[in-house]
């Protein structure tokens, strides 16, 4: 065999075509399944950082809307004619609304358009676009009917773009919401938004936002359709949310607090973003969370995409390598209280306290949570005593409900050994292991999961992600990073008996407010495109599959020989059988795919194909340079000739007759 495979290759590079260097035989047992894919398997991690939430994904243009970032106009410049003491007061009601104290006074004195106004910055500037209608909204008060609002887009030369007015109409004592909606005539990335008045008097504002009439699902005050398009395009199995490191805060009164995030907007409590102040070298003094997108919203877009919500909660600890501020035991019970009002929250029904906050809010039907994360990178036996306390507690009102179980900030050494251990002897449902770790890390670790005990805890895989030269800054998503994942990937779906769910983090970076890089989808505030790694991510999830069948090359499994790694399953509802294959070495390989226990193959198969040089990278200008392409391969009889390119990830879809 051997020997005629070297004449072969003699003859086709006599005739000028490519060489093949190796060549192996992989065997795959389509009639031994040997674990179920949960169709959880493959999902995503989504976390409010480099400006995933606020300034990403919520759609909201304006930023510091309500005037309470901690200095309250921030975001905003007062523009005016003349300076007279005093026209622009913030106003601070700490005793009638605890939740949004802070609004704007304006006193106008026979205010002209022009005269006296403000501009709002954005996020980074505003994307605006031409002939797309944008919704502005505003909170005001005023002792009687007398302000003009003279709405205006305008690009960085400060043109107008769009404009209309608003007529504020309402007078009295309390509160009134206007809202206006007109059309932009140009495409700008870094538009602003001003705001002149007219009329003579005092006029008290809040709420000043601004969205895009194209939002997912057309939803108003929703998100941004470009890259929930995106995730929805994976058909992820799981969306965890809100994150990460912000679930735990700087400290505790930093920590993500749901309870806060739902209800009407105007009564959501804003709070720093922990990423504002994380990085030195890459502070973000503008960031906080308005939680316009909450805990209700990333329900319904788990919902939306067919996913299953996965929320992360504070398990009583704060970030550990920040403040490691800790709640005594006995002071424990509001947090696991807030655990289990979440499940009402989300599954209970119309009469229940929770349940009527969701009702209210537009979804009388349960969100059907079936799981929760406790603590996020936590460690330690203070973890372990406050997580069994809450375990006794869900467990005892929600016995079907799994539980996420941190195993700390690191996939080895004495502090995961250390809650490895515990959290089995817990008999914890799912074990949360994250690896930051470089490319030879994921290409040394596919077999990392075929070693594990088979019964007891499973594995969530919940941050990973493959982390190139540091000094690479925003550009180390390559396509080395993404081939390593690939590879390490088919030993997590070979192990789908153990890692039943795992997640690339972190999801989103805005190009021009990223703290932590790499990450899946780069934006700025028109585009978004994937990375070489969200198009491995997105292969695995579509070709996700229902059971393992064994694939292997001298009776072992595909993991490192030559650079080979594989794993195969069959999609039951589809009747295919799947095989991923990755060649990581700089050598083409022909491989035969041997399959033993099928009747019959479709003459064709699927081919995909992602291939390139190691350094290759997507960008808003070339966003599909390292993307999947498509082909058919022709099938005859039971073996299969695939011939991979190096450095390629190749996934075959075949028919079963
Ligand atoms: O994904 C970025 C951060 O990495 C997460 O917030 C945290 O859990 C991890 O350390």
């Amino acid at each position: 065999m051997k020997k005629r495979f070297a004449i072969v290759l003699l003859a086709m590079s006599t005739m000028g075509m490519p060489v093949f260097s190796q060549n192996h035989t992989l065997i795959v047992k389509a009639a031994q399944p040997t674990a179920d894919i949960q169709p959880t398997m493959w999902g995503v991690f989504f976390e409010d950082i480099n400006l995933g939430a606020d300034g990403g994904i919520y759609a909201e243009l304006v930023k510091n809307r309500s005037f309470e970032f901690f200095k309250p106009l921030m975001g905003w410049t007062v523009n005016r004619k003349k300076f007279v003491e005093g026209e622009m007061l913030v106003i601070n009601r700490t005793n009638e609304d605890t939740r949004n104290p802070r609004f704007l006074r304006v006193t106008m004195n026979n205010a002209a358009k022009g005269d006296l106004g403000l501009t709002n910055e954005g996020f980074r500037g505003m994307g605006i676009k031409k002939g797309l209608r944008y919704d502005f909204s505003i909170m005001y008060r005023q002792s009687d009917a007398h302000t003009k609002l003279h709405l205006e887009l305008i690009d960085t030369l400060k043109n107008v773009i769009g404009d209309t007015v608003l007529s504020l109409t309402e007078a009295g004592d309390n509160w009134h919401k206007a809202a206006v909606s007109f059309h932009a005539r140009e495409t700008v990335l870094k538009g602003k938004l001003n705001i002149w008045f007219e009329g003579n008097g005092i006029v008290d504002l809040d709420m000043i936002s601004l969205f895009p009439g194209d939002t997912w699902k057309n939803r108003p005050g929703g998100m941004r359709a470009d890259m929930i398009q995106l995730l929805a395009d994976m058909k992820p199995g799981f969306v965890r949310f809100p994150g990460g490191c912000i679930v735990e805060g700087f400290d505790l009164s930093n920590r993500y607090r749901w309870k806060n995030t739902v209800g009407p907007i105007e009564e959501r409590q804003l709070m720093i973003n922990r990423w504002n102040i994380e990085f030195p070298h890459r502070n973000a003094p503008d960031y906080f969370q308005t939680f316009g997108l909450g805990f209700f919203e990333y329900f319904q877009l788990c919902d939306d995409i067919g996913a299953e919500p996965l929320p992360i909660l504070n398990c009583g600890m704060a970030c550990q390598f920040n403040s490691a501020e800790l709640v005594p035991m006995n002071a424990l019970d509001p947090y696991i209280q807030d655990a289990l009002d979440l499940v009402e929250f989300a599954n209970g029904d119309a009469n229940t306290k929770w349940g009527k906050v969701r009702a209210d809010m537009g979804h009388p039907a349960p969100f059907n949570l079936k799981m929760m994360g406790i603590g996020n990178e936590n460690w330690g036996p203070q973890y372990i005593e406050r997580l069994k306390a809450f375990q006794a507690a869900i467990k005892a009102k929600y016995p079907n409900i799994k539980l996420i179980c941190s195993s700390g900030t690191d996939p080895n050494g004495e502090r995961f050994d250390y809650l490895n251990g515990e959290l089995r002897k817990m008999n914890a449902d799912f074990i949360d292991e994250h690896y930051y770790r470089k490319p030879e890390f994921f290409f040394q670790n596919a077999r990392r999961y075929d070693s594990y005990p088979r019964n007891g805890s499973k594995v969530f895989g919940g941050e990973y992600a493959s982390h190139v030269d540091k000094t690479a800054g925003g550009t180390r998503n390559t396509w080395l990073a993404a081939i390593s994942e690939a590879a390490f990937m088919t030993g997590l779906e070979r192990n789908a008996d153990v890692v039943q769910m795992a997640s690339y983090a972190p999801l989103f970076a805005h190009i021009d407010g990223w703290q932590w890089a790499p990450d899946l989808i780069w934006v700025n505030n028109l585009q978004s495109y994937g990375t070489p790694d969200y198009y491995v991510q997105k292969l695995f999830s579509l070709n996700k599959g229902s059971k393992v069948v064994p694939i292997t090359l001298d009776n072992d499994v595909v993991a490192g020989q030559d650079s080979l790694y594989a794993s195969a399953c069959i999609d039951a509802a589809t009747k295919e059988l799947i095989i991923k294959v990755v060649n990581a070495s700089d050598k083409p390989q022909v491989n035969t795919l041997q399959l033993e226990g099928v009747k019959k193959l479709a003459a064709k198969g699927k081919l995909t194909v992602m291939q390139s040089d190691l350094t290759a990278l997507n960008s808003f200008d070339s966003p599909t340079n390292v993307a999947p392409v498509e082909s058919t391969i022709a099938i005859k009889g039971k073996k299969i000739q695939l011939n991979s390119s190096p450095y390629s990830f190749s996934v075959l879809r075949v028919k079963l007759e």
